[in-house]
């Protein structure tokens, strides 16, 4: 069974959805966790959850948007406890007004445009920096990004944010090529659409149950799914991988477009 025990690990985003099921998962099996969010009440309820458990957690403010407010929540990782071994840089431009905003190329607000590159590409960019500067002192490490399927195949809307999680996937193969000789692996998760709170309440059910359609195995990914591979990935199990892209999507990425059309004619065919 993969083990985190002795290992310490930070979040970011990790007061709610995958982030959350990722710092519970991580402190299940035996990681310290410094759970950050940009609303501290939230890392403090999945902090309380851990301890409650019987697991180590802190929760510290991190707004993935301000350098300071990272490399201080990396300082406060290191002060108490000491090291950090596993950086999960999980949070993204996620406003409710970005995503209804980030329509289409002619008409996306420049401003919204900009505030997703700078939040999620500059903020996992340094959070990369700081999370490789820390582990240069604990003697290695490793690094997993949140990516997107979005950031893999251009969807019908969300150019800044598909854009956005591209370059979070290039950052990956970047930050794991400059530093694996340093012991510091760097790699990407890149989910499919997965049933959290933010999920139901902003995407309308049509756009769900085509997803849900397009993916191979019978059922809605879960943040669960995310944390299970987050927890490989920064393990020592999974010591020779790095610099790659995950899907983690019920083989939503492995198939023709023309799957799901082909597969209700073939079962109408057969029925
Ligand atoms: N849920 C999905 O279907 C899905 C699919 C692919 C990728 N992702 C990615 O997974 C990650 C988590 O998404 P989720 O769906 O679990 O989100 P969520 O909406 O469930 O939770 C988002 C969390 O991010 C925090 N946050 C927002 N802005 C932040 C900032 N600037 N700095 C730090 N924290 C901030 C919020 O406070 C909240 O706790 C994101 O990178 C997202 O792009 C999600």
């Amino acid at each position: 069974m993969t083990t985190l025990a002795n290992k310490v690990a930070m979040v970011t985003a990790g007061g709610a959805g995958i982030g959350r099921a990722c710092s519970l998962t991580m402190a299940a099996k035996g990681a310290r966790l410094v759970v950050t969010d940009l609303h501290i009440a939230a890392a403090e309820t999945v902090a309380a959850e851990i301890i409650a458990a019987g697991g180590e957690a802190i929760a510290v403010r991190c707004d993935i948007g301000d350098e300071t407010s990272i490399s201080d929540a990396v300082a406060a990782a290191e002060a108490h406890f000491g090291r950090l071994d596993i950086l999960h840089n999980n949070a993204a431009m996620l406003s409710d007004e970005a995503l209804a905003l980030d329509g289409d190329i002619l008409s996306v607000p420049m401003d919204v445009w900009d505030r997703t590159m700078e939040v999620t590409v500059r903020g996992t960019l340094l959070g990369c920096r700081y999370g490789v500067l820390a582990m240069r002192r604990a003697g290695g490490g490793s690094i997993i990004n949140t990516g997107s399927i979005y950031g893999l195949r251009a969807a019908n809307r969300m150019p800044a944010y598909s854009v956005s999680k591209a370059a979070v996937h290039m950052l990956t193969e970047v930050v794991a090529t400059a530093h694996g000789r340093e012991g510091i692996r760097c790699n990407a998760v890149a989910p499919s659409m997965m049933r959290t709170p933010t999920l139901d309440r902003l995407v309308p059910r049509a756009i769900v149950d085509y997803n849900e359609d397009a993916a191979l195995l019978p059922r809605m990914g879960v943040p669960q799914d995310v944390a299970s591979m987050v927890a490989f990935l920064a393990s020592d199990e999974a010591s020779y991988l790095t610099g790659h892209v995950f899907p983690v999507d019920g083989g939503t990425m492995a198939h023709l477009p023309t799957y799901g059309d082909e597969r209700r004619f073939l079962e109408g065919v057969n029925r």
